[in-house]
């Protein structure tokens, strides 16, 4: 079985990605990880380096080996990967299930602004200017997000109940 989490950063991808994994009893794999571990260099380092559209043929190119790759798999996304290159298209292809955590932009904005640093498309914003970059974007990439199978209310959730509302949609 092939799962796959997309949402927009601080989404909880990754840490709810990784309990689902456990209780499932299946790989987990964080897409950012993996590409960190495949090019040996954090993501803030490649888009410092190399710049956006390098790091997004790189994400493009390591979305469908880790599909390929992998007959069972829970796989976290990163932010924009559903939105560049088909990436959601090869997602809907090659996943069982596809779920988007969805989660209001006050609360992204608010979570974000904690943990700016780690992220190269958020760390120059101002605080003050968070709350409507993050509504400009959250616009720009629902549609892709929205694609997913299911779409999930992950707002004032602990990462526990959002993993056993997943569960229950996919078993
Ligand atoms: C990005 C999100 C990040 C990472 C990169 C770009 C984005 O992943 O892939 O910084 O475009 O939204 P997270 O969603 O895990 O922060």
């Amino acid at each position: 079985m092939k799962v796959v989490l997309v949402g927009y950063m601080a989404s909880g991808k990754s840490s709810i990605g990784r309990l689902l994994a456990r209780d499932l009893n299946l790989k987990f794999i964080d897409l950012d990880e993996y590409i960190e571990d495949q090019m040996k260099k954090s993501i803030a380092t490649i888009f410092l380096e190399k710049g956006e559209i390098y790091f997004r043929k790189v994400e493009h190119e390591m979305l469908s080996k880790v599909l390929d790759e992998n007959e069972s798999v829970v796989l976290s996304t990163g932010g924009g990967t559903p939105c560049y290159g088909g990436n959601m298209k090869t997602i809907l292809e090659n996943a069982d299930h596809s779920i988007y955590l969805q989660l209001p932009v006050s609360t992204l904005a608010d979570r974000i602004r904690k943990e700016k640093d780690d992220r190269p498309l958020v760390k120059n914003i101002k605080n003050d200017d968070l709350l409507e970059f993050v509504g400009k974007h959250l616009f720009e990439r629902r549609q892709f997000y929205s694609q997913a199978i299911y779409t999930v209310n992950a707002d004032k959730k602990s990462i526990e109940v959002l993993v056993d509302e997943i569960k229950d949609l996919l078993l």
